[in-house]
């Protein structure tokens, strides 16, 4: 699936016209990587009830399970490496003065990939957090035991990740609302219908930024960009460097 040059010589106008960008960033960036999406006809929500991986009750009830589905995603996150598209925006970061990552993805490739300034909305997979003291620790290495245990007070560790009814970072959307003052905003790879992410790109217009975006398929952010580039973000990127 190649984007009409035309299009992408729209896209890449606009990037290097910015002297601020802010991108929003979706499962389907990793997509190119090996890492399934959540919604597509392959994602990971159409075997998985997420009410049972990915609320606290649903850990509450069955850690042991929850801890042995987050170490598979692990071992699979581990072989990943990053494509064009985590690269691709990396790149922009060095090129734009201005510049914020915010990420709904856990899978740590956008630093990876070299990319600095980034919002990890969702939190990141690589990073325990204790019930009981509530240190937060980044993982040395992927947990033998499940579920694992805190080393300084035994208490019962959780993957450092937001799950559904939980709130974000107050501190993550304060950054990532004012990252929405921008002149432009690259939307990429979401199927927009997890809030409150979708809703940086909404502010993002209300500040009039230019809004693009780019996926396989229209998404629920579709109807309020000015440009859309339809394609995977992976070869995308590699049309857009192509014609930086
Ligand atoms: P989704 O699975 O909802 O959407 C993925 C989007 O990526 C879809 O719009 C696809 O069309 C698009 N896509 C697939 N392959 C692509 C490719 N190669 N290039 C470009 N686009 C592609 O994933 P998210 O929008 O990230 O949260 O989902 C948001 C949140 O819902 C996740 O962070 C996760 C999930 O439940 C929690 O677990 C809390």
């Amino acid at each position: 699936m190649t984007v009409a040059r035309s299009l992408v010589g729209q896209a890449v106008g606009v990037l290097k016209g910015a002297k601020s960008l802010s991108v929003l960033t979706g499962a389907g960036v990793s997509k190119e990587s090996g890492i399934p999406t959540f919604r597509d006809a392959d994602g990971i929500w159409k075997d998985m009830d997420p009410l049972k991986v990915a609320t606290l009750e649903g850990f509450m009830k069955d850690p042991k399970f929850v801890w042995e589905w987050y170490i598979a995603r692990m071992n699979k996150f581990k072989e990943a490496k990053p494509n064009p598209a985590h690269k691709g925006i990396a790149f922009l970061e060095g090129k734009i003065p201005q510049f914020t990552l915010i990420t709904q993805n856990i899978d740590n490739l956008h630093h990876d990939a070299g990319s600095r300034h980034v919002i990890e909305l969702h939190g990141n997979i690589w990073r325990t957090r204790c019930l009981k003291c509530h240190e937060v620790e980044r993982m040395e290495s992927i947990p033998q035991k499940s579920p694992p245990q805190c080393q300084k007070c035994q208490g019962m560790l959780r993957p450092d990740v937001v799950w559904f009814g939980e709130a974000l970072d107050p501190d993550h959307v304060r950054r990532a609302g004012e990252a929405c003052d921008v002149d432009a905003f690259l939307i990429v790879g979401t199927s927009g219908q997890v809030w409150p992410a979708a809703g940086f790109a909404h502010e993002a217009k209300r500040h009039r930024a230019y809004l693009v975006e780019i996926n396989t398929q229209e998404s629920e952010l579709s109807s309020i960009v000015d440009l859309s580039l339809l394609g995977r973000a992976g070869e995308v990127f590699e049309q857009i460097l192509a014609g930086w």
